[in-house]
């Protein structure tokens, strides 16, 4: 019988230490600190790992070449993961729950079937995995369920299964029995995710691990969780809308500013690989307060409507409140509009939101953001076949933004007739577009333009 070993663990980055200390000396929060019981016995073998012995290997020696990559059917979550399923990865997926983590991958391990899949729910049982199989309505002989949360049973089914893809469902239920700590404490968390991450090392199989998260927003779990993976994919949107964002927030094999959009349906998560048709609505007649961004995220150009509200303050403080926007930088932009162009709007509410529930940050969204402030300011609404792209500077000038052609094109192929960019733009000329290029360099100018001085 091991002796019983006690440990105090840092909820927020994993840190351990042998006694309780008020601040943690490794990320410097305070209160932090929570008993777990481990016990650590003679080292054990892990089920499927070899004790082999490493050795260092001149750099030469080392085979080159781009990683293996597997292209799933699904072209949003290749996007995200940049360009495919790298093999041998530890995959992270966040997410709030109910948000769509489980459907997303029993939908992938369906979906591609010259995988051999192992989907290991720790959560529900295999009625419940199949009545979700059955809603997404896609046949498989290639995919098995396990339902199990000991670590080391299941790396004893893989080597049985011998499969090309491993989901876990989700680092929070399983446990491993080298330590006696209830599931889901971060000790265990940090140990299972350790056995994943050498067994995906040494297997070359890519696992992917879902990952609840707190209500802050964080993944729960210490922070060394996401240092120990490969990828963090974090599955965002509100609940109430159809859309789902996938982000990348780290990716060690790809670009992190990559974005993937599903529509939730009756039968799964559908992808949405023409983002922009279903972010404008149509509206019968123009509207006060609506103005369209040429946005991009990442590589995709995407085209979104910003909704703006402006009206007399009904308490002394004005409001001032974004949705899918930074308020910050709203604010920024309501002070520029003040100073610069002199419109008197210290003393309303203005409330603003970006379609679909999505949220940005892209500076490209200044103009359109401003323009639907001063739409709905007057009370009139901006010409339906104008689009916006710009960024705007504390002077008031409007700055060019990256990528300017892709947003031009793709807004030419939505059917603008018009958008609005900075004079500073280089490289764009307008013989390359049959959409007409509006050229401000001030905010003043982009009002004269809009409403004609009125
Ligand atoms: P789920 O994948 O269970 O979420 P998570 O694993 O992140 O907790 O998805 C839950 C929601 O998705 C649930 O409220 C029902 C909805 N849903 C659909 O709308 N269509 C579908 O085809 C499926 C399988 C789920
Ligand atoms: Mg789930």
């Amino acid at each position: 019988m091991a002796k019983i070993k006690k440990a105090f663990f840092c909820k927020n980055c994993g840190y351990e230490s042998q006694k309780w200390m008020g601040k943690c000396p490794s990320c410097n929060q305070w209160n932090t600190f929570d008993e777990e019981i481990i016990s650590r016995g003679e080292p054990s073998v892990i089920p499927g790992l070899s004790q082999k012995v490493v050795k260092p290997l001149p750099i030469q020696e080392i085979r080159s070449g781009d990683f293996d990559r597997f292209r799933l059917k699904d072209a949003e979550l290749n996007r995200v993961l940049g360009g495919g399923l790298v093999a041998g990865s530890l995959t992270l997926f966040g997410g709030e729950p109910g948000i769509g983590k489980s459907t997303l991958l029993l939908q992938t391990a369906l979906n591609n079937p010259e995988l051999r899949v192992l989907y290991v729910s720790g959560e529900e049982s295999e009625q419940q995995i199949k009545m979700r199989a059955e809603r997404i309505g896609i046949h498989n002989p290639n995919c098995f369920i396990l339902t199990a949360t000991n670590t080391h049973d299941i790396l004893n089914q893989v080597s049985q299964v011998n499969p090309n893809l491993i989901v876990i469902d989700s680092i929070q239920t399983l446990h491993t029995p080298l330590l006696d700590s209830s599931p889901g404490s971060i000790s265990q968390i940090r140990e299972c995710t350790a056995e994943l991450l050498r067994f995906a090392k040494e297997s070359n199989v890519p696992v992917m691990l879902i990952g609840h998260i707190t209500k802050d927003g964080t993944l729960a779990g210490p922070k060394v969780l996401e240092h120990m993976v490969d990828t963090v994919l974090q599955f965002e949107g509100d609940r109430n809308h159809l859309y789902r964002l996938i982000r990348a927030q780290k990716n060690r094999f790809g670009s992190t500013n990559e974005l993937g959009i599903y529509e939730m349906q009756g039968a799964g998560l559908r992808e949405v690989s023409n983002p922009s048709e279903l972010l404008i609505n149509q509206h019968a007649e123009p509207l006060s307060g609506v103005a369209i961004a040429a946005a991009s995220e990442g590589l995709r150009p995407l085209l979104i409507e910003v909704q703006a509200l402006v009206s007399t303050a009904a308490y002394g403080t004005p409001q001032r409140s974004a949705t899918g926007f930074d308020t910050k930088r709203l604010n920024m932009l309501l002070a520029v509009l003040e100073k610069r162009c002199g419109f008197r709007l210290g003393q309303k509410d203005v409330f603003l939101n970006l379609a679909g529930g999505i949220r940005m940050d892209d500076p490209a969204l200044d103009l359109a953001v401003v323009s639907a402030v001063l739409s709905s300011n007057i009370d009139m609404p901006l010409p339906a076949d104008v689009c916006f792209c710009a960024e705007i500077g504390l002077s008031g000038e409007l700055r060019p933004v990256n990528r300017a052609e892709q947003r031009i094109a793709e807004a030419e192929k939505l059917g603008y007739k018009r958008i609005m960019i900075s004079a500073a733009t280089k490289g764009i000329s307008q013989q390359n577009f049959g959409i007409k290029l509006i050229i401000a360099a001030k905010m003043e100018e982009v009002f004269q333009q809009l409403f004609g001085g009125q």
